[in-house]
Parts: C-alpha cells; structure tokens; sequence
C-alpha cells in the first residue's frame, strides 16, 4: 500500500515535468503500458493475502484512474501551449511594404480582357450572373430535364440547399439575359464555372466566355463570320477555322469548333494529338423551346450562341501544357506575365 502511494506520487510528479507530447507518451507507458507499473501492480493482485486483496484492488484501481486523468490533463496543456508557441512564432507580418514590387495581371486575366475587348469591338454588350446558379437555369431552361444525360456530363457541385448548384458553364447567363431584356441581344458572359474534374487538363474551378445573339435574321452563316473573325483577331493571324458538327441540349445545329494547330502550325504535335486541329469551342443556332422558355417569340426572333473555355485559349494563347500553373500562383509563373 506504501508503495503504491510513492508510485502515485512519483506519476504524478513526472507527468507535471514532462515538457512536450513524446515525453508524455513515454511517461503513459511507464506507468499505464502494457508491462508498466500499474499494471503490473494489477496483476500482481493474486500475491495479496485474500483478506487485504478487495482494498488493494481498489486503491490500485483509484492510482490508476488519478494518473489517467492527470495525463489527458497535462496532455490538454502541452496541445494548448504548441499551439500558442506556433502563433507566437509562425507568423508573417502581411503589412511590410515590398520594395521595387510591380504586381501584374494574371494569365488567366490578360486572355479573359483579350477576348472580351474583342467582342465589345464588334459590339457586344457585357454581362454577368451568379456562381451560385439555380438548377433551372444551369439545366431545365436550357432544355436539360432532369433525367437527361447532359446531366452528368457536367459532373455537377451540388449545393445542399434544393434547386442550387454551382453553374457547370456560363449559359445560365443566356437565360438571365434573355428574361431582362428583349431582343435584339448581343453579349458575352465571362466567368468562373465549376465541374467536379481533376487532372492535368482539367480543373474543378474554371473559366468560360459565353456569347449569345438573338434579333431578327441571326442564322449559321452569321454566327461562323462571328466566331471566324474574333478567332482570327484573337490568335493575330489567319489561322484556318471549321466546324464540326456536334450536340448541346440547348442549340441546334450545333457545332465544335476547331482552328489549325497554332503549336505546330498543323504539321501534328502532341497538343493536338497529332491531328492538326484543336477544338476551341462549342456554339449553334439557339433552341427554339429555349428563346420560348424565356418569352421571346420564335416567329420573329432566331439567335446563336457560343461558349469557350478561357484557360484552354490561354493555354495555346501563351503554349503553357499544364493547366495547374495557372492556380499555383508560383511568382517565377506569373513574372513572366508582366
Ligand atoms: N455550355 C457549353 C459547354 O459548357 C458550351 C456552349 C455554349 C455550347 C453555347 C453551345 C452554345 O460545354
């Protein structure tokens, strides 16, 4: 019974001294492992004479829970204490000015303003929509029911709040437009979209530009002088186009398009898996159960739409072949840019 006192006062002792968590690991097996010293003193239960057994059992026992409870204490502290001693250390003063420091925009940046400067050259207006889209812009306007397929293509962010979502692309932005005002409507819709994709090539937060014309004569030819002479302004050069027919719910026709390889100028390299071309784009003649969606007459109104994505333009735009760096935000990557 003495020395199960001096061991309890020993522990505890030590369990006070102890400076960080690995001490106090060992200090745990000492004591409370599987050959410590209390347990060992449990097992040596037996050794006690029959009458004197039950009062050593549970004064053992009491060391036992005393210690125990000393170590998730002392074991609180020490967590706490790391915790502060990381505050007070890991810190970096955000507010030291630096010197000779000219910041510049972002790759991602430069090729949005490009393109959307080009557009307003040819007289589209600018507009914006939420990030947080209901499902019945993102999908059920843009005749995407819920049981169709193009669903989950689109490897959807759902946000757990009924009818909510993170817009997949930029073409709610048709239908946001298309409910505020009335033809003639000429805009592009630049932004941020999300899809649950991760690789190389892709990433779960990206950039599109969505554009949408509707009045009284829009048709495919217009449509292609369109995206022809913006490709053509944007690449700097007269790269060769074509369309490729395609599906999107919401447009039909609809087409792909492609432009010669500005990598290998179409000789066949890597990035265009040795075809020559590259596809840039989707587009097509609006669906007419979509303009109706929105209240806009088809016996007076036809429109086309197109959507691009901004970092696959960058990419060719500046030949960078890893989609990643444009979220690292490595400063050697992004000096390049100023
Ligand atoms: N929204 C389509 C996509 O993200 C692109 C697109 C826009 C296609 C407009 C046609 C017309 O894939």
């Amino acid at each position: 019974m003495k020395d199960i006192d001096a061991v309890r006062n020993e522990a505890l002792s030590e369990i006070d001294k102890v400076r960080d968590l690995q001490e106090l690991r060992r200090v745990k097996a000492k004591y409370l492992g599987r050959k410590g010293v209390i347990t060992e003193a449990l097992k040596r239960i037996r050794e006690i004479p029959a009458e004197e057994r039950r009062e050593y059992g549970r004064k053992v026992n009491a060391v036992k829970e005393e210690i125990e409870e000393a170590i998730k204490h002392r074991e609180e502290t020490l967590k706490k204490d790391e915790i502060n001693r990381a505050l007070a250390s890991e810190w970096e003063d955000l507010t030291v000015p630096l010197q000779n420091t000219v910041g510049s925009l972002h790759p991602i940046t430069i090729t949005l303003r490009r393109i959307v400067d080009i557009f307003r050259g040819m007289g589209f207006t600018v507009e914006e929509g939420p990030e947080v889209e209901l499902e019945k812009y993102n999908f059920d306007m843009l005749n995407i029911p819920p049981d169709h397929p193009a669903r989950d293509m689109q490897d959807t962010f759902y946000i757990n709040r009924e009818g909510y979502l993170l817009r997949t692309h930029t073409s709610p932005v048709q239908i946001r437009t298309m409910l505020k005002h009335r033809p003639p409507i000429q805009m592009v819709a630049p932004g941020k979209v999300y899809r649950r994709d991760d690789d190389p090539t892709h990433s779960p937060m990206f950039h599109q530009v969505e554009g949408l014309v509707v009045n009284e004569e829009a048709n495919f030819r217009h449509m292609k002088y369109v995206i022809e002479t913006f490709l053509k302004e944007l690449f700097r050069t007269d790269l060769p186009v074509r369309f490729r027919a395609s599906y999107f719910p919401f447009t039909e026709p609809s087409a792909e398009v492609d432009i010669g390889c500005v990598i290998c100028g179409m000789k066949g390299c890597r990035v265009c898996k040795w075809t020559g071309w590259l596809e840039v784009m989707g587009c097509g003649m609006v669906y007419p159960a979509v303009l109706e969606a929105c209240g806009i007459d088809t016996d007076l109104y036809q429109g086309f739409a197109f959507g691009m994505g901004v970092e696959r333009i960058a990419m060719l735009l500046f030949r960078i072949d890893n989609i990643r760096v444009f979220y690292e935000n490595d400063i050697r990557f992004l000096r390049q840019f100023s």
